[in-house]
C-alpha cells in the first residue's frame, strides 16, 4: 500500500514537472510555425536574412524560432535590444548561450575559460588599446609591403576577394601572432587551412557530427597542431597572441592552441570581409565622388599620411570603413535569459521565460528601414545615425545607436575587445590599397559594374561575398 503511494506521488510529480516545463517553454512571443521536431531550422538554413525579415515583418519585432528542438527568441526592438546588452549578469547571460559553441568548435573547456571570462575580455583589450594602434599598424603596412613583394602578381586582373583575403590574411597574422609562425608552417598551408576551418564553422557549430565534417577536423587540427609547435618554440613571444596568453596564467597551458584559434578566428574571420566590402563600394563608379574625397584624405599617401587618417575616428575613412561593417554585418549574437523576464516592445513588454536563448540580429535592424531609413541597405558614409541627437540628449534613446556601425561589434560588458583594432585595421588596409593601386571593377555577364550579393544564409559573423569579384588593378 505504502508503495502504492509513494508511486502515485511520483507519478504526479514526474508529470507536474513535465507540464511545468511544457508550460514556461512554450510561453514568450509567438512562435513562427515551423515543421515537427525540425522546427524552423530548414528555412533558416536555407535562407538567411530574408527569412528573418520575412518573420518580423508577418509577426512583429519579437517572435521565436525553434532551431533544432530549440527555442530561440528574436528581439528587434530598439529598446529590448539596449535592454539584453545592459543587463546585468543574474538577468541576461552570456556563458550559457555560448559555452557549448566555444567548446564544440575550439576545443576550449568551459571551466578554465568562462569562470575568467572577463578577465580575458580584458587582457585582449589592454593589449589593442589606442596606445599601442600605431605600432600595430605600422606592422601591418610593413607586412602588407612584404606580402606584395613575395607574391608574383601584384597587378593585371585580379579577383579582389581572394587578393584582399591573402593581403590582410598575411599581414594581419603576422602583426598579431609574430613573424615566425606563417613561414614556419607555410603561409599558403595555414590560411587554406584556416579557410576550410572558416567555410565550415557553422555548420560544426550546430549539431551535425563532426564525423560527417571530415575536412573541417582535419584543417582544426592542423591549425591546433601549428599552434602548438609555435607555441612550444617561443614564436608567440612579445605578440598580442602570446600576451594574451602570458596575461592569463591561471589558464593551464595544454589550451594555449584552442585561444590562439579561437582569436586567429575572430581576428580574421570579420575584419577580412569587412574590408572587401569598404574598398570594394570605393570602386563603383557611383562612388567616385567619395573615392577621391577619401583619397584626399590621405594627403601625400605616405605611410604616417595612411595612419593618420586610419586614427582619425570621425574621418571619411573611418566612417567608410563603419558603413562596410554596419551593411553586412552580422545575422546574431546570442544571450540567455538567467531570470523570468519582461522585455520592452512596441505595445508594451513580452514576457521571456527564465533558461530562454535569446538573438539579436544586427543585420536585420541595420538593413530596416523603419530603423536606419529608407536608404539603410545603400552604402551611404555620410548617413545620419539613427537616434544619436536623442541619446546625446540623454533622452534614453539605446546607446548601441551612437556609433555608425550600430551593433556590429556587440555592445556590453561583451562587446568585441577587438573592435578599435579592427576599425583601424580595415582603414589602414583600404588606405594602402587607394594609395598602391588603381583599381577598376570589371563588369560582370550582363555588362553591369556590381558587387557580388552577400552570403545571407550564414548568421555567424561579417557576411562574405558569395561569388568572385574581378578588378583590374594597376600599381601606381
Ligand atoms: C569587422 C571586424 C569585427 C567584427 C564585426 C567583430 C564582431 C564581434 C562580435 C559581434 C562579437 C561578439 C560580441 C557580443 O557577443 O556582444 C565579437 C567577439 C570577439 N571578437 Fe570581434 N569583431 C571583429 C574583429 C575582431 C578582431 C580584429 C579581433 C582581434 C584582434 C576580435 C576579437 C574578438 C574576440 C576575442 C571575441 C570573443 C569575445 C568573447 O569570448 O566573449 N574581433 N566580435
Amino acid at each position: 500500500m505504502e508503495a502504492w503511494i509513494i508511486l502515485v506521488a511520483l507519478l504526479a510529480a514526474t508529470m507536474a514537472y513535465v507540464l511545468h516545463a511544457h508550460r514556461r517553454t512554450d510561453l514568450g512571443p509567438l512562435r513562427v510555425p515551423g515543421l515537427p521536431l525540425l522546427g524552423n531550422t530548414l528555412q533558416l538554413g536555407a535562407s538567411g536574412a530574408p527569412f528573418i525579415r520575412q518573420c518580423r515583418q508577418e509577426h512583429g519585432d519579437t517572435f521565436t524560432l525553434k532551431l533544432i528542438g530549440r527555442p530561440i527568441t528574436l528581439c528587434c526592438n530598439p529598446k529590448a535590444v539596449a535592454a539584453i546588452y545592459s543587463a546585468p549578469e543574474d538577468m541576461i547571460t552570456f556563458r550559457p548561450a555560448v559555452e557549448q559553441f566555444t567548446q564544440r568548435i575550439f576545443g576550449i573547456p568551459s571551466g578554465p575559460f568562462f569562470d575568467r571570462h572577463l578577465d580575458i575580455l580584458n587582457a585582449l583589450r589592454m593589449l589593442l588599446t589606442a596606445q599601442h594602434l600605431r605600432s600595430h599598424q605600422q606592422a601591418l603596412i610593413q607586412h602588407m609591403r612584404q606580402h606584395l613583394q613575395q607574391t608574383e602578381r601584384q597587378h593585371g586582373k585580379v579577383d579582389l576577394v581572394s587578393f584582399i583575403t591573402s593581403l590582410i590574411f598575411n599581414a594581419a597574422v603576422s602583426t598579431l601572432f609574430g613573424a615566425s609562425f606563417l613561414p614556419r608552417h607555410g603561409a599558403d598551408k595555414v590560411m587554406a587551412a584556416f579557410s576550410t576551418f572558416e567555410k565550415n564553422f557553422e555548420l560544426a557549430a550546430s549539431l551535425v557530427p563532426h564525423s560527417l565534417l571530415r575536412a573541417f577536423c582535419r584543417a582544426r587540427s592542423f591549425l591546433l597542431k601549428a599552434f602548438k609547435v609555435s607555441y612550444d618554440q617561443g614564436d608567440f613571444r612579445d605578440t598580442v597572441a602570446g600576451n594574451m596568453i602570458a596575461n592569463c596564467p591561471w589558464l593551464p597551458a595544454s589550451i594555449a592552441p584552442n585561444m590562439l584559434l579561437a582569436l586567429q578566428w575572430a581576428s580574421q574571420a570579420n575584419s577580412v570581409p569587412a574590408t572587401f566590402w569598404a574598398y570594394a563600394h570605393l570602386l563603383l563608379p557611383q562612388h567616385m565622388e567619395l573615392h577621391e574625397a577619401v583619397r584626399e584624405s590621405l594627403k601625400g599617401g605616405d605611410d604616417d599620411d595612411i595612419i593618420a587618417a586610419a586614427m582619425d575616428s570621425r574621418g571619411l575613412l573611418a566612417k567608410v570603413v563603419a558603413e562596410a561593417v554596419r551593411l553586412y554585418s552580422p545575422g546574431m549574437d546570442v544571450r540567455m535569459a538567467a531570470c523570468d523576464l519582461q522585455l520592452p516592445n512596441s505595445t508594451g513588454t513580452d514576457f521571456l521565460p527564465k533558461g530562454r536563448m535569446l538573438a539579436v540580429s544586427p543585420y536585420e535592424m541595420h538593413t530596416a528601414p523603419d530603423i536606419y531609413g529608407p536608404t539603410a541597405t545603400l552604402f551611404d558614409p555620410l548617413r545620419a545615425i539613427p537616434h544619436a541627437d536623442d541619446a546625446a540628449k540623454g533622452s534614453g534613446a539605446p546607446a548601441w545607436s551612437w556609433g555608425h556601425a550600430g551593433i556590429a561589434f556587440g555592445a556590453g560588458q561583451f562587446r568585441c575587445p577587438g573592435r578599435q583594432f579592427a576599425e583601424a585595421e580595415i582603414a589602414v588596409v583600404v588606405a594602402f590599397l587607394l594609395t598602391c593601386f588603381k583599381a577598376q571593377l570589371q563588369p560582370s555577364g550582363d555588362g553591369r559594374i556590381q558587387l557580388p550579393e552577400p552570403e545571407l544564409r550564414r548568421q555567424i559573423g561579417v557576411r562574405w561575398p558569395r561569388t568572385a569579384c574581378r578588378a583590374a588593378l594597376c600599381v601606381r
